[in-house]
C-alpha cells in the first residue's frame, strides 16, 4: 500500500509537470483528485489494512493529497499568470496599446469658458435652430424686407422664407416670445454668413446674450461686459465702447479692447490702433419688444452678440481663422 501511493504521487507529479495548457487541468484533478482517483480507491482500502499500521499509512495518505493539491494550485496559478489558456492567445507581456484621447476644440472650449463666466453672473444657456426663418433672423429685430441691414448679413438661403441665421439674435425674439421678464439668457451657436478669407470662415461661432427687466439702463450693460472681458482677457484690459448701429437695438455700440498683441502700442493685429473691436451691443430697441407683445413703457433691456473664433485667435495669438477648421492635429493638439 505504502508502495502504491508513492507510485501514485511520482506519476501524478510528472503528469502536472508536462501540462501547458490551462484546458488540461480539469482532467489532471478528475483522474488524481476525484472522487474516482486511485488515490481515493486507496483511501477506501485503508480499512483492511492491519491496525498497527492504519496511522502510519493514513498519515501517509493525507500529506500525499495536501502536496499535490498544493502543486496543482500552483500549476492552476501559474497558467493563469502567464495567460497560456489556449483560447485566448494573449501574450501578456507585449507592450500596452495607447488609446488615443480625443479634446474639445479650441472653439468650443472658449464657448464654454464664455458661457461659464456669464453663468456666473446669473444668466441661462438657451440654444436654438441653426436652420432658422427670415422673421427670427429679420424681421422680429426690425430689420424689415428690404432693410439696407441685410446687406452686412451675406445671406445663405434654403428658400424664400428659411435660411441659416446669421447672428445669434434671432434667439432674443424666440426666448421673449416664450417667457416674461426679468430675462438672463445666454445664446450659444453657429452662424452662417457667405464669406470667406483670413479673418471669415463660411461658418462661425456667436454667443448672444440679453437681460429685460424693468429699469435696465446702458450702465447695466457696460458694468456686465466690463467683468466679462476681465475675466476672459485680464482684470486690467483697457474698454472702450464706440457709437454704432443695429437696427435691434437703440443706442448701439461696439465694444473694443486695448490690443492684447501689442497692448494698445499699435501694431499689424490692430491696425496701428492700439484697439480691438470684439463685439456688439447696445439697449434692445423697443420695435424689438412690441413684436413680442412686451410693453417697452415698462421695460428696458440690452443685448450683445461675440465672436467666439475672434476671441479665441485674440486670446491665442492665432492670426488666420481657418487654422480652426483645417483638422490639423499639429494646430489642434495645442489647446
Ligand atoms: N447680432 C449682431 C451681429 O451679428 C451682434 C449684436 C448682438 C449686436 C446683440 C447688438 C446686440 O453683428
Amino acid at each position: 500500500m505504502e508502495e502504491a501511493l508513492q507510485k501514485l504521487k511520482a506519476e501524478a507529479t510528472a503528469d502536472l509537470a508536462a501540462i501547458t495548457r490551462a484546458s488540461d487541468l480539469e482532467p489532471f484533478r478528475i483522474k488524481y483528485l476525484g472522487r474516482k482517483s486511485p488515490f481515493a480507491q486507496l483511501m477506501r482500502q485503508l480499512g483492511d489494512a492491519p491496525s498497527e499500521d492504519r496511522p502510519r499509512l493514513g498519515q501517509l495518505a493525507n500529506e500525499l493529497k495536501k502536496d499535490l493539491q498544493l502543486l496543482f494550485d500552483e500549476k492552476k496559478a501559474s497558467l493563469v499568470q502567464e495567460g497560456a489558456g489556449e483560447s485566448s492567445g494573449i501574450d501578456l507581456t507585449l507592450p500596452g496599446r495607447m488609446q488615443p484621447q480625443g479634446k474639445l476644440h479650441p472653439v468650443t472650449q472658449i464657448m464654454e469658458e464664455i458661457c461659464a463666466i456669464f453663468e456666473g453672473l446669473g444668466f441661462t444657456v438657451a440654444e436654438g435652430p441653426d436652420i432658422e426663418t427670415d422673421f427670427y433672423n429679420f424681421e422680429a429685430l426690425n430689420i424689415p424686407a428690404h432693410h439696407p441691414a441685410r446687406d452686412m448679413h451675406d445671406t445663405f438661403y434654403v428658400d424664400d422664407s428659411i435660411l441659416l441665421r446669421t447672428h445669434t439674435s434671432p434667439m432674443q425674439a424666440r426666448v421673449m416670445e416664450t417667457k416674461q421678464p426679468p430675462l438672463r439668457v445666454i445664446s450659444p451657436g453657429k452662424v452662417y454668413r457667405c464669406d470667406s478669407d483670413i479673418t471669415h470662415t463660411p461658418m462661425f461661432h456667436q454667443v448672444e446674450g440679453f437681460l429685460v427687466d424693468t429699469n435696465v439702463s446702458f450702465a447695466d450693460l457696460k458694468g456686465v461686459l466690463s467683468v466679462f472681458i476681465a475675466k476672459m482677457f485680464a482684470e486690467t484690459t483697457p474698454i472702450r465702447f464706440r457709437p454704432s448701429f443695429f437696427p435691434f437695438t437703440e443706442p448701439s455700440a461696439e465694444v473694443d479692447i486695448g490690443c492684447v498683441m501689442c497692448k494698445g502700442k499699435g501694431c499689424r493685429v490692430c491696425k496701428q490702433s492700439g484697439w480691438l473691436e470684439i463685439l456688439g451691443a447696445g439697449m434692445i430697441d423697443p420695435e424689438v419688444f412690441k413684436k413680442v407683445d412686451y410693453d417697452p413703457e415698462l421695460y428696458s433691456g440690452f443685448a450683445f452678440g461675440l465672436g467666439v473664433e475672434r476671441i479665441a485667435m485674440l486670446k491665442y495669438g492665432i492670426n488666420d481663422i481657418r487654422l480652426y477648421y483645417e483638422n490639423d492635429l499639429r494646430f489642434l493638439r495645442q489647446f
